[in-house]
């Protein structure tokens, strides 16, 4: 029951973590940074862009790594990136739009690595159609590798964490899992679930008694991968990946629980709640915003392969 005792204690415990942060936005991150020398991280998607760069960045931190893609020849190069430099990485090619192919990989890295201690469900996809163009099937595969695959790999790892009491899961989503754009209806909707099932998680896995597990989640700007090569917007310019990357590391180690790079864009993400629609349109307008997808090309050769697995 809601008592006056409990409201009055509430509010001074609420108190006490606005101070917090804000004593903590102005201390050096780095001093705060978790060792996580004796973690297993696994990172999905991790033979390219910031999948990859977050797996080098981890192994200089003397994390073992595992890697999961689809495209073996990009999986061996990140091996080679860790291994050179002294540390360990394990490959596996998993396509984490199927749940079976998931659980199985998920069995082998359990019996080979051991207990995966830092999930980071970054694969994702986009089409870059508008949505009376978009095949079904591509729209679908969208949803299973941006949203269905984090489902698989949470019921895979989440156990072994809550167990051990010891566990951290990052969902790499994006601005557009947190306001809407053109030319990317199943991409939005992919990541606006992705965003809302690690928020349910993250609570959920907390009232069930375990505050020790961390959750963050993650929403960058457009960045250079590849990913969204050709988009235009005025906006902003498309982040450097490894700055991206150095961003979501230190995000990570100090148990953040919400980034959006660049920073900037928490006013826009406020303003687009707070505004009424007829508004956020000039805006979306007068940074090109209708038009940023019709250049889009987007990686080609990833696109073909990703076309072949729906075939
Ligand atoms: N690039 C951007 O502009 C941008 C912006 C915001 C968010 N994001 C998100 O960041 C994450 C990483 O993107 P990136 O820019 O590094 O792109 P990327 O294409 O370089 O990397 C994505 C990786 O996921 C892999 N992948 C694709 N389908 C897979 C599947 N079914 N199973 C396993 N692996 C699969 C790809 O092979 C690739 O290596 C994605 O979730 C993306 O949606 C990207
Ligand atoms: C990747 O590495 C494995 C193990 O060294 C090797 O068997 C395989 O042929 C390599 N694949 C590609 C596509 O380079
Ligand atoms: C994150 O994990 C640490 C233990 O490593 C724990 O003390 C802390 O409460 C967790 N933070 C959150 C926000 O859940």
């Amino acid at each position: 029951m809601v008592t006056a005792m409990k409201i009055i204690y509430s509010s001074f415990v609420i108190l006490y973590h606005w101070l917090e942060a804000i004593v903590l936005f102005f201390t050096p991150k780095r001093l705060r940074y978790k060792d996580v020398s004796n973690d297993i991280v696994l990172i999905t998607g991790g033979g390219s862009g910031l999948g990859r760069l977050l797996a080098v960045k981890f192994a200089r931190r003397n994390a073992k790594i595992v890697v999961w893609d689809i495209i073996e020849s990009n999986l061996n190069e990140t091996k080679r990136m860790i291994e050179e430099n002294g540390g360990t990485c394990a490959a596996y090619v998993c396509d984490v739009s199927k749940r079976d192919e998931v659980y199985k990989t998920a069995e082998r890295v359990r019996k080979e690595i051991g207990d995966v201690t830092i999930l980071v469900n970054n694969a994702g996809i986009v089409n870059g159609k508008k949505f009376l163009d978009l095949e079904d099937e591509k729209m679908i595969k969208t949803l299973n590798v941006n949203t269905f695959a984090h489902f698989w790999t949470c019921k895979a790892f989440l156990p072994a964490m809550r167990q051990k009491r010891r566990g951290h899961i990052v969902t790499i989503a994006s601005v557009l899992g947190l306001s809407s754009a053109v030319s990317v209806s199943d991409y939005v909707a992919s990541k606006f679930a992705a965003v809302g099932f690690h928020g349910s998680l993250s609570l959920e896995t907390y009232f069930d008694g375990f505050p020790e597990l961390n959750f963050t989640l993650v929403c960058p700007y457009m960045m250079n991968t590849g990913m969204f090569g050709g988009v235009k917007t005025d906006i902003l310019p498309a982040l450097d990946p490894e700055v991206a990357a150095e961003n979501v590391m230190s995000a990570i180690l100090t148990n953040q629980e919400f980034l959006i790079i660049p920073r900037l864009l928490y006013v826009t993400y406020v303003m687009h709640t707070l505004m009424p629609l007829k508004c956020f349109k000039i805006i979306f307008e007068l940074f090109n915003g209708p038009k940023a997808m019709d250049t889009y090309v987007g990686k080609k050769e990833k696109k073909n392969l990703n076309d072949k697995k729906i075939e």
